[in-house]
């Protein structure tokens, strides 16, 4: 089985192609923003001027690698979450893809996409999936027939944290690594909010109040300090997923997954309650098109497909709706 996906939530526009074992052919344009943070109706235009473009250059690469159009069984594309502007966009193209092609959708969850690719892509079969990126922060697990959602960021996602602190901040877009890059810098910890809520965390306040930490202390130790209260939170709520569904797997997906102190503090937790702890490669962890193909790829493979009719985007499309009908669950 072969199947096309198309990611574009956010900052990146990226198509690959796929089949079982693996990316026969994958091409990227990302939007980069003149300044400040993204700016919905630019990422949406860029996507819509690269579309056509990158869609040439990925059926090339793949007639290059040996392969013919005709050989796509399936359009997989990213349905949401995400900016409503950019998933219309990369919606209309599949569209288009599909019908050239005469083959069925396939409509996937951005947050699904995250999870199966790292499932794919690492040893990782029954994880707790920590998942951060800009947009969206969440512990989930699937358990009966569902990817549940076991806690989440009440405000914003973690990225979006650490980006809208390193702006205050003067330093430039995206903040994330040079956040991590002065944390190395530290030489003490300032005190700072930790809020968990149940099993969910909130970054809005603790972001604030590093911004207003700076008029006290160094950028240093205001980073490090961000990041220790930020990631423990983290890694509390993943622990508690841990203990109460049973599992011993911790997959971390999503563009903060770069982050080497989370993964080390992930690592010793899951090290404390003799759990594997499992990261994929880099170019699997941010926003990808491989991501959306090999999902759509299951997805399409236990009967799932979405006609044409019900292929609205929806920009706060929850993982925890979709019937995650390619595992068939041992514990039924
Ligand atoms: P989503 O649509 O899933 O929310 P996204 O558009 O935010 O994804 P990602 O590539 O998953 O895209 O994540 C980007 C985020 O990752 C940015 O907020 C960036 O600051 C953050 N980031 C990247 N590298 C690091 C790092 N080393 N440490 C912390 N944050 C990082
Ligand atoms: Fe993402």
């Amino acid at each position: 089985t072969t199947v096309l996906g198309i990611e574009g939530t956010a900052w990146n526009l990226s198509a690959a192609i796929v089949d079982e074992d693996d990316v026969i052919a994958e091409v990227t344009e990302t939007y980069r923003p003149a300044t400040g943070g993204i700016h919905p109706r630019e990422a949406a235009q860029h996507h819509a001027m690269y579309a056509s473009n990158v869609i040439e250059r990925l059926l090339n690469e793949f007639r290059e690698n040996g392969h013919h159009p005709k050989d796509i069984d399936a359009i997989a594309f990213s349905q949401g979450p995400g900016l409503g502007a950019c998933l219309r966009t990369v919606a209309t193209s599949a569209r288009a893809l599909a019908m050239s092609l005469d083959v069925p959708m396939v409509g996937v969850n951005h947050c699904i996409a995250h999870i199966e690719i790292g499932r794919w892509k690492t040893p990782a079969t029954d994880p707790v999936v920590l998942y951060v990126s800009g947009g969206n922060s969440q512990v989930l697990a699937h358990r009966a027939g569902k990817y549940r959602i076991f806690g989440e960021t009440l405000d914003i996602g973690i990225g979006n944290a650490l980006d809208k602190f390193a702006r205050g901040a003067g330093l430039s877009h995206p903040g994330g690594p040079k956040v991590e890059a002065y944390a190395k810098e530290s030489t003490g910890y300032v005190k700072m909010p930790y809020v968990v809520k149940g099993m969910d965390f909130s970054f809005s306040g603790l972001s604030t109040a590093a911004k207003d930490a700076l008029s006290k202390h160094s950028l240093e130790d205001v980073c490090y300090s961000f990041q220790e209260n930020a990631f423990a939170m983290l890694v509390e709520v993943t622990e508690r997923a841990l203990a109460h569904t049973g599992k011993n797997e911790v997959l971390l997906a999503g563009g903060v997954g770069a982050n080497m102190r989370l993964r080390e503090m992930l690592d010793v937790m899951c090290d404390d309650r003799g759990a594997r702890f499992y990261v994929p490669e880099r170019k699997f962890m941010g926003d990808n098109g491989a991501m959306i193909a090999y999902t759509g790829l299951l997805m399409f493979k236990s009967g799932t497909t979405t006609p044409i009719d019900q292929s609205h985007v929806d920009p706060s499309f929850r993982p925890d709706t979709v019937d995650v009908t390619w595992i068939t669950d041992k514990h039924e």
